[in-house]
C-alpha cells in the first residue's frame, strides 16, 4: 500500500475548500484544513470525522505549518488572495506541489483580471518558483463535488503542469474526487481552461444555465 500522503487545503472552510475536503477524506490522505478562522474549519473537520469516520483530518489556523508538513498544498483561495498566500508559504513550499484551483473573475464576473499571455496558476508560480504548480479543480463547481457523475456521466476535470510526475500524483488526487482527469498540457494551458470556467460561469450568470454543470469530452 502506497504511504498517505498529506495535503493541505488552504482555504478549506470556503465553498470550494470545503467541498474538495469532504470528497478527499474517502481517500488515502492525511487532510489538513486551514483557514483564517480555526472555529469554521473546525466545522468542516467535524463534518468529515461525522461522515467519514475513518478519515485523518484536522484543522489547522496555520497556513505555513500545515503546508510545512504536506506533500500537497491546495490553494483553495480567490485569486485576490493568493499573493499574500504565496508570501507565507514560499519557504516552506520548496519543491513541492501546489494546486491552484483559482478563475481571475473580475468584480462583475464577465472577465478576468489576468493579461491574456498568463493565468492564476503561471502567476502562482512566478510567486513561488520553487513549488511544482499544477493546476486543477478549476473547471468544476464547489456544486459538482456532490455529484460528480452528471446526467450519468462522470465529469471531465482538466489538470495542467510542467511536472510530469506531479500531474500523475493530481491526477489520482482528482480520481479520488470523483472526477474524471484529464491532463491538458502544460502549465500554460491554464489560461484556457480558466477561460473555460469563464464560459460557464457566464452561462449561468447570464442565461440561467445550471450551477449544477461540468465539462465532459464525448468519445467512442
Ligand atoms: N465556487 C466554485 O464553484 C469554484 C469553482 C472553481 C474554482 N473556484 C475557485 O476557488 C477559489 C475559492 O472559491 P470559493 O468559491 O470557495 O470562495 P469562498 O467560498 O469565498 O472561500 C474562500 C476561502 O479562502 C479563504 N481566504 C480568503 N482570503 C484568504 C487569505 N488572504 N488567506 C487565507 N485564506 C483566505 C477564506 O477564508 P475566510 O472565510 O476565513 O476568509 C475561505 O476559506 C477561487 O479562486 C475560485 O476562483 C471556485
Amino acid at each position: 500500500m502506497k504511504t498517505m500522503q498529506t495535503i493541505a487545503i488552504i482555504g478549506a472552510s470556503g465553498n470550494m475548500g470545503a467541498a474538495i475536503s469532504k470528497s478527499l477524506a474517502k481517500g488515502n490522505y492525511r487532510l489538513l484544513l486551514c483557514a483564517n478562522e480555526l472555529n469554521k474549519v473546525q466545522a468542516v473537520a467535524e463534518e468529515i470525522k461525522s461522515s467519514h469516520p475513518a478519515a485523518t483530518v484536522e484543522a489547522l489556523d496555520c497556513s505555513v505549518e500545515a503546508s510545512w508538513e504536506a506533500d500537497i498544498i491546495i490553494a483553495a483561495v480567490p485569486f485576490a488572495a493568493e499573493r499574500e498566500v504565496a508570501a507565507k508559504i514560499k519557504e516552506v513550499a520548496n519543491q513541492k506541489i501546489v494546486i491552484s484551483i483559482a478563475n481571475p473573475l473580475n468584480d462583475t464576473y464577465n472577465g478576468l483580471v489576468t493579461a491574456p499571455d498568463t493565468s492564476a496558476a503561471e502567476e502562482l508560480q512566478k510567486l513561488l518558483p520553487n513549488a511544482k504548480v499544477i493546476k486543477a479543480f478549476n473547471t468544476t463547481f464547489a456544486a459538482d463535488f456532490a455529484t460528480p457523475v452528471i446526467d450519468g456521466k462522470q465529469a471531465d476535470a482538466f489538470i495542467a503542469g510542467n511536472d510530469a510526475e506531479a500531474l500523475q500524483t493530481v491526477s489520482e488526487v482528482v480520481s479520488t474526487a470523483g472526477f474524471s482527469p484529464i491532463v491538458a498540457g502544460d502549465l500554460a494551458v491554464s489560461g484556457t481552461l480558466e477561460r473555460m470556467q469563464l464560459l460557464l460561469i457566464q452561462l449561468n450568470m447570464k442565461y440561467d444555465y445550471n450551477w449544477l454543470a461540468g465539462w465532459k469530452i464525448l468519445h467512442q
